[in-house]
């Protein structure tokens, strides 16, 4: 299936000119949309003008309608919008400095600004038009997006990603549950596949081990290693034992008891460490690995977009390839590798997910859902953490009122 969408999806990244999308003459098919952008210019949104604590968010019938600027690109209706720990860190300030170089990478948008900014990496929803080389997906499809963080996000009535990004919605979820997975499945998948090279027919008999396993990536993670035949065991607090065991994990270890490597240590080694957790882990936790075997330690928690706020884009830079060197460098000698793992938006990895998911090897889990006026409540909620599940916010109702 992915060979074929590869086939299909063209990716035509040096076309710089507009697209026009709508209007008679461009194809023969009848628009089924009756709210395209050549009737509407704006349209509501949750928008950040600074960057602050949960005051600086605005609500606004007044933002710019959303515009295809690629051939491959499509607009989303937004039904439902996940909300992560990265929003909260971006209604912040995190990362200001790479994200808007990513937004702008020539300098030459006029506002030189990243404001009015809207927060929400996932979204679930329908496609209200597609640019004139989008195959794989048609209007009206379903679908469901991990939304890069240089773009603009899902808590908003429309939303424009591209063709690659997108995968159709699994059919077995409402989009509130949909909207709960993208962006923290990405994560893993990302982690996990491409930085950590495991794969469905790998996995059988490897022990894998996840430090913070009862958040949102750590709670897919934990899922899609068992469905792959894994053996998980898993770091988070006591009262998330029954949540992390409910949803697969084979042992777990709570880590406010005491120094949490001492019980680790006890255990027959392991294959691959995800971190989520960062900070001290590193001091102990690639002694936990078999060496000399292909054993990695992926963490999550990289000082990447800290170092570039802090000391620019080129210095910031430098200064994080040398710290990933040096440190890759001293466990090699070890027998053991030092990855980072990053997010990376990925409709192909999300096709797959949505197998998993529609033969019922992963579920969603959402802990509260909120409307679309309570997007400062639901914000609060996510910034206060140790949350057993995602939060998400219903924008638009489903089904054919649009
Ligand atoms: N590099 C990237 O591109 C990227 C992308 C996404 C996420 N991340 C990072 O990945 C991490 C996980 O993201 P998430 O969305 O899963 O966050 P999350 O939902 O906030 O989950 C984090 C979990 O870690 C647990 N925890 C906190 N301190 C712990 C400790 N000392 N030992 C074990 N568990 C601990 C908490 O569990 P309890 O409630 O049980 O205490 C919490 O549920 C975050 O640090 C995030 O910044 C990085």
């Amino acid at each position: 299936m992915n060979s074929l969408r590869r086939f299909m999806q063209s990716r035509c990244l040096f076309h710089m000119s507009k697209v026009r999308t709508s209007g008679s003459g461009i194809n023969n098919q009848k628009r089924l949309f009756s709210k395209t952008r050549s009737c509407r210019t704006i349209m509501p949104a949750w928008v950040i003008d600074k960057y602050g604590s949960n005051d600086v968010l605005r609500f606004t019938k007044n933002v710019s309608f959303p515009v295809i600027d690629y051939p491959n690109e499509v607009i989303v209706k937004v039904f439902a919008a996940g909300l992560n720990p990265l929003d909260v860190s971006m209604r912040g300030g995190y990362g200001a400095a790479t994200l808007s170089m990513k937004r702008d990478p020539l300098n030459i948008k006029q506002s030189n600004s990243e404001f009015p900014l809207i927060l929400g990496r996932d979204v679930s929803g329908v496609i209200m038009e597609c640019g004139l080389d989008v195959k794989y997906f048609r209007e009206r499809d379903e679908v469901w997006a991990a939304i890069p963080p240089w773009k603009q996000g899902s808590l908003a009535e429309f939303v424009v990603l591209s063709a690659n990004e997108i995968s159709h919605k699994p059919k077995s979820l409402s989009h509130t549950e949909a909207a709960a997975i993208p962006y923290v499945a990405t994560t893993a998948w990302s982690a996990l596949v491409n930085t950590g090279g495991l794969n469905k027919d790998n996995c059988a008999k490897k022990r894998i081990l996840i430090l913070g396993g009862s958040g949102g990536v750590g709670t897919f993670a934990i899922q899609m290693l068992k469905a792959w035949g894994a053996h998980v065991t898993v770091t988070c607090s006591q009262n998330a034992e029954q949540f992390v065991r409910d949803v697969g994990a084979d042992h777990v270890v709570d880590y406010t008891v005491g120094p949490v490597e001492e019980p680790l240590r006890a255990l027959e080694k392991f294959d691959l460490i995800l971190d989520n957790v960062g900070g001290d882990t590193e001091r102990w936790a690639l002694t936990l690995l078999k060496p000399w075997s292909g054993a990695k330690y992926v963490t999550l928690v990289t000082p990447f977009l800290q170092n570039t706020d802090r000391l620019g884009i080129a210095d910031g830079m430098v200064q994080t390839a040398a710290t990933m060197a040096t440190k890759a460098l001293k466990h090699l000698v070890s027998g053991v590798h030092y990855r980072w793992g990053f997010f990376a938006p990925s409709g192909p990895a999300l096709d797959e997910i949505r197998e998993m998911v529609d033969a019922g090897q992963i579920r969603p889990v959402v802990e509260e859902s909120f409307s679309f006026s309570q997007v400062p409540q639901a914000l609060e909620k996510v910034e206060k953490g140790h949350a057993r599940g995602k939060t998400v916010v219903q924008i638009s109702k489903g089904g054919d009122g649009l």
